[in-house]
């Protein structure tokens, strides 16, 4: 027995809990902590190996893969070549370690000069190994990793994947393991989960039990794999892409890993399309920065990148540790997803008074911010997902979409926990009740006098796609409010520097920037007047149909129920909307207010160019053809768009004429954010959207 509290204790603890999650993973398909989780586990054991070798056990799960195979449904199979692991590198500095090591493990002393090795990268797909056989160009069977020794047969139902060949073309070796990834693609995922959600609706409805439901792609494709009856996977739309050999007896001797691919892809196994073989780790490097800005935009799911030494002859002499090879390694992503806490549910009021649940997380660094707060949508999906406070949660953050709470952790569910119900009562200092229509998914406040929604009207009012006032924001706005100083957007008009300088953390400068962009925003165009005004349904695009149609706030006051369903872009329900935002007597004296102040009611240099454009910032550098500086910024913002001065990650695209910015440049491929010639910037105003042929530098 180790002794808690000592340093062998604590590895043994470390060891207990990464053999347990080892086996939830593998063999059970029901992981209760992120994968994210789990590494750092695993580096704090090595770690602390590392500093205390005496304390290093055979049995250390840092000196094996994976988890020994549990009360298997599948018979089993040992692997005739083990199918190890990978080693990571978390960032650059790690994946320059590794290569200094791949140098320093190539480096011969007879030689002069020291060897260098060249790389092949490859997506990390975030899937399932799998062992496929083949014997004289027949699939014989299909194995699951396992602990890398002893998998499961599941030959049955890889069969099933269209992708997966049963039959080579001729040419290929009598004896051939093919190892790969299955994997479910993002969309099928989705339908595979919606089904699911939809199906435990409607057995709690009959008074059943929910059961779960696939988290990510790559717990559903586990899932996939896992059915005794073949008929489901094969419904599941699995797919598959090689990466590697296993046993190989007879056929064409290989000089390098990329040749290995290119006879797999002509013998009829799928082979990554984004494969590349490349000679310097500074290009590896490259590639990696690369697909961690795009991993989504792909069809599945990717975690990382792996890099493996090209020639083969160097992986020989380069060899394995007890755990993966020294050939290759997986440079991680930073996690999208991680596992925290749920402290609690609440809801927060949106300016139409829609009442949204939200989670109150334990922070967790995920997706490349502390999250401590994460959307839950609205009634119904929570019930759907059943997420309870004092659940462990998965919460997932990826690209630029806002944090969300993916689902409980069942199996470690606190036994006294209760199903949330939603509270009927505004959050807000009124505490009116809340209403739910018939047929209708969103729980509102109704009360006119509601202060959270006039703080949200305020905000909007202020956003970028309203009158876009700048440095007013969701906290200034909160200052305000509970200073008493405003009641509606229009009393924003009035407010004055020395007011302002009664609130904390405001200074002469802010102060008067602030006075200054507010009085800009009174000549804001018609269109975003409209829309800021926050009728229901009244976006952008009816706004700029109104507006072309009746040419100032007055005549569209004036302006009939049926006049105004059957203007562009608007239509009876729009209509009625905006007449019934108009007839709020609390809304007509917003617009005196507003008037008084000085706020253009009929700017109407409106454009009559479709607003392709609205949400994205088009940066131009260089001199262009046909366009002046002035003209290519001001075609950008007839269509809607913004042409900031400088690149950043909000930037949609960069037009490059000739002579650009060299930091612009920079800035642009550093970020990946695509750039233009002169033609892609032409078909970007007229489309919005970008050609096939731009591409990130
Ligand atoms: S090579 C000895 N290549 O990542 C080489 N693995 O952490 C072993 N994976 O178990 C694997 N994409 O499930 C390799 N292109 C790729 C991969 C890949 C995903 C997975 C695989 C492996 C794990 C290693």
């Amino acid at each position: 027995m180790t002794e808690p509290g000592t340093t062998a204790g604590q590895a043994a603890e470390l060891a207990r809990l990464i053999r347990y999650h080892n086996e939830r993973y593998h063999a059970l398909d029901a992981p209760e902590i992120s994968d994210a989780d789990y590494d750092a586990l695993v580096r704090e054991l090595k770690a602390l190996e590392a500093r205390h070798p005496e304390v290093v056990t055979d049995d250390s799960p840092t000196q094996g893969v994976g988890a020994a195979i549990v009360g298997a449904t599948f018979s089993s199979v040992t692997h005739r070549v083990s199918m190890t692991s990978l080693d990571n590198a978390m960032d650059a500095a790690e994946l320059q370690a590794w290569g200094d090591r791949v140098k320093r493990g190539l480096s011969d002393t007879t030689r002069a000069a020291p060897i260098a090795a060249s790389y092949v990268c490859e997506l990390k797909i975030d899937g399932l190994a799998m062992s496929l056989r083949y014997e004289q160009g027949r699939l014989m069977q299909a194995a699951t990793r396992g602990d890398g020794k002893v998998g499961e047969d599941v030959t049955a139902n890889v069969a099933t994947i269209a992708v997966v060949p049963k039959r080579l073309r001729a040419g290929a070796p009598e004896v051939l393991e093919v190892r790969g990834e299955v994997y479910l693609p993002i969309d099928a995922f989705e339908r595979l989960r919606a089904a699911k959600e939809a199906e435990n609706l409607e057995r709690v409805a009959a008074g059943r039990k929910p059961e779960p439901v696939p988290v990510n792609p790559r717990n559903a494709g586990a899932g996939s794999l896992r059915q005794k009856d073949p008929r489901i996977t094969a419904q599941r739309e699995l797919a598959f892409w090689s990466y590697q050999l296993g046993e190989v007896v007879g056929g064409p001797a290989f000089a390098s890993h990329h040749d290995t691919l290119e006879f797999l892809a002509s013998i009829g196994f799928p082979v990554n399309p984004e494969i590349r073989a490349l000679a310097t780790l500074d290009e590896v490097y490259q590639y990696c920065a690369h697909w961690q800005q795009h991993r989504h935009d792909l069809p599945y799911e990717i975690d990382g990148v792996v890099v493996k030494v090209d020639d083969l002859d160097q992986r020989e002499r380069l060899g394995f540790t007890s755990r993966a090879p020294r050939w290759a390694v997986a440079f991680k992503f930073p996690p999208e997803e991680r596992t925290t806490i749920l402290r609690g549910i609440q809801v927060s009021i949106g300016r139409t008074g829609r009442a949204t649940p939200f989670a109150v997380l334990e922070p967790v660094f995920v997706g490349g911010s502390t999250v401590g707060m994460a959307t839950l949508h609205n009634q119904d999906q929570v019930k759907r997902k059943d997420v309870r406070p004092g659940d462990t949660v998965i919460v997932r953050k990826a690209g630029d979409v806002i944090p969300e709470v993916v689902g409980p952790i069942l199996s470690v569910r606190p036994a006294e926990s209760e199903p949330w119900e939603f509270p009927m009562i505004c959050p807000c200092p009124l505490r009116t009740q809340l209403v739910r229509s018939e047929g209708e998914a969103d729980t509102r406040c109704v009360e006119p006098g509601c202060p959270f929604q006039r703080d949200q009207r305020i905000i909007y009012w202020a956003s970028r796609g309203a009158m876009d006032i700048e440095g007013l924001g969701d906290r200034t706005v909160f200052q305000l409010s509970d200073a008493g100083l405003v009641e509606d957007p229009a009393d924003i008009y009035t407010l004055t520097v020395e007011q302002l300088l009664s609130l904390e953390g405001f200074a002469a400068m802010s102060a008067e920037k602030l006075v200054a962009s507010i009085a800009a925003s009174k000549s804001q165009p018609l269109p975003r007047l409209l829309t800021a005004l926050g009728a229901k349904g009244l976006g952008p695009s009816a706004s700029e149909g109104i507006s072309r149609a009746f040419g100032n706030l007055d005549a569209v006051m004036a302006a009939s129920e049926a006049d105004l369903a059957t203007t562009e872009g608007v239509g009876p329900i729009i209509a009625a909307s905006i007449k019934r935002w108009f007839s709020v007597p609390a809304h007509r004296e917003m617009i005196d207010k507003l008037r008084a102040a000085g706020v253009e009611f009929g700017n109407v240099v409106v454009s009559r160019l479709p607003q392709v454009l609205v949400g994205k910032a088009v940066v131009v550098t260089g001199s262009l053809n046909g366009f002046t500086r002035e003209q290519a910024e001001q075609a950008i913002k007839d269509r809607g768009g913004k042409s900031p001065g400088s690149v950043s990650a909000k930037t949609y695209a960069v037009v490059l004429g000739a002579d650009p910015g060299a930091g612009k440049v920079t800035k642009a491929a550093d970020l990946g954010i695509p750039t233009l010639d002169e033609g892609g910037f032409v078909a970007l105003l007229d489309s919005g959207e970008l050609s096939s042929a731009s591409s990130p530098q």
